[in-house]
């Protein structure tokens, strides 16, 4: 795919639909913590923060740390302040940031996939250029562009009345782990990546609609207008329902394979 994921102005995320998934969204943000191996790291920095989730697991390791959160999203921003008031959030592009003292831990989960390709890395670098010997960089990102409830919704894109609208949306994919590897290596002492698929058991079909409308499905809905968005959404849901087989109790599963990125400064 091109590096044009959003031809049209994105609306503001929105922390309330971000957050009725919070228990499964914030499962990978532990684990890539738990593959952090600082002892007692002075400053970390939780970028692309959203409402704070990701900012409270840090938190609860480290405890004693100077840690901040940052993100685009007002709304992310303002939820973040009200979950955590005694933290510091500040709304900024993590592209053009950069921290006032040397910083031990950046962290973050589910944002650097909302990059162009070609920046990806080039942030990641940047920052890590700031950062003291030892200095941690911990990344995760979905890695779900080929699961049935992406492919889906690019299906429903080219297919309606609202093809021509939706004709360069579109996410580009992540960097291979070999990609990664290599751009990371000549600046780190170890780079550790590793892949992890979780299952998650949703209410129904509908709830799969609900858990994407907060984060893959933004780019899609935000350009249509209201009967559009009913149009697609209807479209979409009979198109899940006819790949997603429901489980002996009704509930369906959704694979939501993600890739997890840990490189030390060398
Ligand atoms: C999927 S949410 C992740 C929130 C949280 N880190 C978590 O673990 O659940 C992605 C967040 O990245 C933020 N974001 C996307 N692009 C960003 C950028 N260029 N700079 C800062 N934040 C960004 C969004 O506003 C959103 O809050």
């Amino acid at each position: 795919m091109s590096t044009s994921s959003w031809a049209s102005p994105l609306n503001d995320w929105s922390a309330a639909q971000y957050l009725k998934f919070e228990d499964e969204r914030t499962l990978p943000a532990r684990d890539l913590l738990s593959r952090v191996s600082l002892k007692s790291p002075k400053r970390i920095v939780d970028l692309g923060c959203g409402p704070a989730n990701s900012t409270a697991v840090i938190e609860s390791r480290y405890p004693d740390a100077q840690l901040v959160g940052i993100d685009s999203s007002p709304d992310m921003i303002r939820k973040a302040k009200a979950t955590l008031p005694h933290l510091k959030f500040i709304v900024e592009d993590l592209k053009s940031y950069s921290p006032p003292e040397a910083v031990d831990l950046f962290y973050s989960n589910a944002v650097f996939q909302w990059l162009k390709k070609e920046e990806r890395f080039e942030v990641v670098k940047r920052l890590m250029a700031s950062q003291p010997s030892g200095g941690v960089f911990a990344l995760q990102v979905p890695d779900n562009l080929s699961e049935p409830s992406h492919v889906l919704m690019r299906e429903t894109a080219k297919s309606g009345p609202w093809a021509a609208k939706l004709a360069s949306v579109g996410r580009d994919t992540f960097q291979t782990p070999q990609e990664i590897y290599d751009q990371l290596k000549p600046v780190s002492s170890r780079v550790n990546i590793f892949h992890t698929s979780y299952y998650h058991a949703l209410e129904n079909h509908e709830a799969i609609i609900e858990w994407v409308k907060g984060t893959g499905l933004r780019p899609f809905l935000d350009p249509l207008q209201p009967e559009e968005k009913e149009g697609f959404l209807k479209e979409y849901l009979k198109r899940l329902q006819g790949m997603y087989p429901s489980c002996v109790d009704g509930r369906v599963l959704l694979r939501y394979p993600r890739l997890f990125v840990v490189a030390v400064k060398e």
